[in-house]
């Protein structure tokens, strides 16, 4: 993957409730980083101690300063060594680079390098209400990524929870520019899955999109107007490890949202774990045997991720019936 590019974008990390009074640690594109709040500020540096190299996160934060706890050396809010313990007059001149954090929907996000502005991903309007989790799965990050995106393994993966096989089409047709690609199915079957038995009224249409460095959403319409939509936040951690901060996204009708998220939460949560399966055991046996697969017309957008996050040859558009 490209890190140098990925290391420029904003990535949401954690629930900012996570970080308390102790500092805490997290990965990023396997860069080891430690996160306090000093001064009503979230910090984050890289997590190491420039003394011995010991974790900045199991030191503690007393009043403004994040404290090693191996020497004491002390570090303010900006990464300015402050304190080292038993030595007045040593050199302190010594700064922790500052990392870019930001807490917005009660999210801490992270860009490692660089000064691009953080977007408004998970912004929604106030006819609709939404929920924001995470989660994680020991798996390939762009496979992650082509599973969310991917109608054909619904009938096999969700059997009977999202589709049934036959009796499935959809008219595919697909656009794409340098940081993205968006693909519009047209159901010509309402899906028959135990799901939309039981929640979906008449859903015609999905749009799938997704831009780098790795949202994507499914937005569900029926005649036009979008009923429910879910973005996922696709957050390469380290080899092997991505994690997906998921937005879901319901229209406001008379029956109370919080209701509505609490039944259909058990059944989005087995969609999530049959995926989850599926993506670990891919994951293993892909690293094992190495080699490379075969990729036919109704894989939709393993071409477009390789482009967008491998650099590899841009992606093909397609337009196709798929029938399932
Ligand atoms: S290793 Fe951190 S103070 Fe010595
Ligand atoms: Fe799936």
């Amino acid at each position: 993957m490209n890190i140098e590019k990925l290391k420029k974008e904003w990535f949401p990390l954690f629930n900012s409730k996570e970080l308390k009074s102790k500092p805490l640690a997290k990965t990023l594109l396997g860069f080891k980083l430690v996160f306090a709040r000093i001064d009503n500020k979230v910090v984050c540096f890289e997590d190491r101690c420039p003394h011995r190299n010991v974790p900045l996160s199991k030191g503690s934060v007393i009043r403004d300063q994040l404290r090693c706890n191996y020497h004491g050396w002390s570090f303010n809010s900006i990464g300015e060594l402050k304190n080292i313990p038993g030595c007045k007059n040593c050199n302190k001149n010594i700064k922790l680079q500052t990392i870019s954090t930001a807490e917005r929907n009660g999210i801490i996000w992270v860009r490692l390098e660089g000064n691009k502005k953080l977007n408004n991903y998970f912004a929604s309007s106030a006819a609709y209400s939404s929920t924001i989790s995470f989660k994680h799965l020991k798996a390939d990050f762009i496979h992650s990524i082509e599973n969310f995106l991917d109608p054909t393994h619904t009938p096999f993966i969700h059997k009977g929870l999202l589709r049934n096989e036959n009796g499935q089409s959809m008219s595919v047709t697909q656009e794409s520019n340098e940081s993205g690609f968006k693909t519009y199915y047209k159901l010509n079957n309402k899906q028959n899955g135990l799901i939309n038995k039981l929640f979906d009224s008449g859903i015609d249409e999905n749009i799938a999109s997704c831009s780098f460095p790795g949202f994507t959403t499914i937005e569900y319409l029926k005649n036009n107007k979008l009923l429910f939509k879910i973005s996922v936040f696709f957050v390469p951690i380290n080899k092997g490890k991505v994690q997906m901060v998921v937005n879901v996204n319901l229209i406001k009708t008379f029956v109370p949202s919080f209701l509505k998220f609490i039944l259909l939460r058990p059944f989005l949560e087995l969609a999530f774990y049959q995926d989850k399966k599926i993506l670990e055991s891919q994951y293993k046996e892909h690293t094992f045997f190495k080699k490379s697969y075969k990729i036919v017309d109704t894989d939709l957008v393993i071409d477009h991720l390789l482009h967008i996050f491998y650099d590899k040859t841009k992606g093909v558009n397609k337009t196709l019936d798929i029938d399932l």
